[in-house]
């Protein structure tokens, strides 16, 4: 069930119109709703009916505690990757025993904040990882319970920026060195061996490569036990595509995904971990944008809008599509015509669209770009000086803002000058 849907020609998230919130909070904003995150995180837990498994959604997605604690109040745990990402999934609530640990390159501080705060286990992503957090475990008296990210060697054939689990990319540890690094793991102190982890990309449209990668977990999960490791959870990282196109993409369901999970996992009788993040919040979120003018170019038309790359970079970054709607309905019988859709930063790349049939538009009117749940406040910049914008979470009829826009004061005041310099 779509939570996005026009109400006598009005845009909707759930109760509340996008276009009274645009009076209150103006534009750009993000906007999510709880309902749709509800949704999601309720359709991969029942995906996985059956199998003992905990959910830990990847907030690197969209890190809002607002949103973090939505999810945490559903039963999530959280995949953090930084310091600074356990802080905030703390500050929701979230206790450490629903925290795992990812990330290729962990540092000894985040460690020590880690073990101190409490964890579930830390994801280890190579040999020389491993032996500083036995160093780092064994200082502070802590074991640290871990599973050892392998590297699988499939195409995960999404874009080749967000692919993980081909053996030219930084992530895990080789198939063919695994066994191996197990056995040095088992023989460090401050180290409990708990079970695998595997993360192939992100915005998977294909369930083949799970299938691929998962039936190599399960050899290794046997190969492991043979030689005296306990391996009993299997966290199997995040992926799992969404239409971002919603006239012609039908990426598969959470359903499929645990069905493929079942087939070649299930027999192990580990404990099943997954890590969403796109899924849970990708289609929950919007970015709302205006129209500052409509500039007739030679041969082709630009919508210039008030939202930029720096506000949501995938376009930019990589060639992303995102459906883009009036957030009053054309009326009948206006014919969409061919705009290019353009932020307003001194870039070229500042395209979010390029000839794409729009309604009529004019200077004024709002846009929405659906899809913007996730990877889009959190990659935001404040490029060309461009405050942060706000984020909004609507809950049936009321909606709050849940980060606020700095004023440009608070954004100056962040700079400082140094004691030579007059001031
Ligand atoms: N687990 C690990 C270890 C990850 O590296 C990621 C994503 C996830 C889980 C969650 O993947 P998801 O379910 O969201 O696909 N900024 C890019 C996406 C980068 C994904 C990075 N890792 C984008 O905007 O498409």
């Amino acid at each position: 069930m779509d939570h996005f849907i026009y109400k006598n020609g009005a845009l909707h998230a759930e109760d509340v119109a996008i276009s009274e919130v645009a009076a209150a909070v103006g534009t750009p904003f993000y906007l999510y709703s709880t309902a749709t995150l509800q949704r999601h995180f309720t359709v991969f837990d029942e995906a996985l009916d059956g199998l003992e498994h905990k959910i830990f959604y990847a907030m690197k997605a969209n890190d809002n505690i607002a949103v973090l604690r939505t999810l945490a109040a559903m039963g999530a745990g959280m995949d953090v990757v930084s310091g600074g990402e356990y802080a905030k999934a703390r500050a929701a609530g979230v206790s450490g025993d629903m925290i795992v640990f990812s990330g290729v390159g962990k540092t000894e501080a985040e460690m020590r904040q880690v073990l101190a705060g409490g964890i579930r286990q830390f994801n280890v992503e190579s040999e020389p990882e491993m032996r500083q957090l036995s160093r780092v475990a064994t200082d502070m008296g802590k074991i640290a319970k871990i599973t050892l990210r392998v590297n699988p060697d499939v195409d995960a054939k999404t874009h080749a920026k967000i692919a993980t689990g081909k053996s030219e990319n930084k992530f895990g540890i080789p198939m063919s060195q695994a066994r191996e690094a197990y056995r040095e793991a088992a023989s460090l102190s401050g180290l409990e061996v708990v079970g695998i982890d595997v993360h192939i990309g992100s915005q998977l449209t294909d369930l083949e490569p799970y299938r691929q990668a998962f039936t190599k977990v399960a050899e290794l999960a046997e190969a492991l036990r043979e030689d005296g490791h306990n391996i009993h959870r299997l966290d199997l990282g995040g992926g799992l595509g969404i239409p971002y196109e919603r006239s012609n993409e039908a990426p598969p369901l959470p359903v499929e995904y645990g069905q493929v999970i079942r087939e070649t996992l299930g027999h192990l009788e580990c404990e099943i971990e997954i890590e969403p993040g796109r899924l849970i919040a990708g289609n929950a979120g919007i970015l709302v944008s205006q129209v500052i003018y409509l500039k007739h170019g030679e041969g082709r038309d630009f919508l210039i809008i008030d939202a930029g790359m720096n506000d949501l970079i995938r376009p930019a970054m990589y060639e992303a599509h995102h459906d883009i709607i009036p957030v009053i309905e054309a009326a009948p019988g206006l014919e969409p015509a061919p705009v290019d859709i353009v932020g307003p930063i001194c870039e070229t790349g500042d395209t979010f669209s390029k000839q794409r049939a729009m309604p009529p538009l004019k200077s004024g009117d709002l846009v929405a770009f659906r899809s913007a749940g996730a990877y889009g406040a959190v990659m935001a910049s404040e490029y060309n000086a461009r405050p942060l914008i706000p984020e909004v979470l609507v809950q049936g009829d009321q909606f709050a803002v849940v980060r606020a826009r700095p004023t440009y004061e608070e954004m100056i005041s962040r700079d400082t000058l140094p004691s030579w310099m007059e001031s």
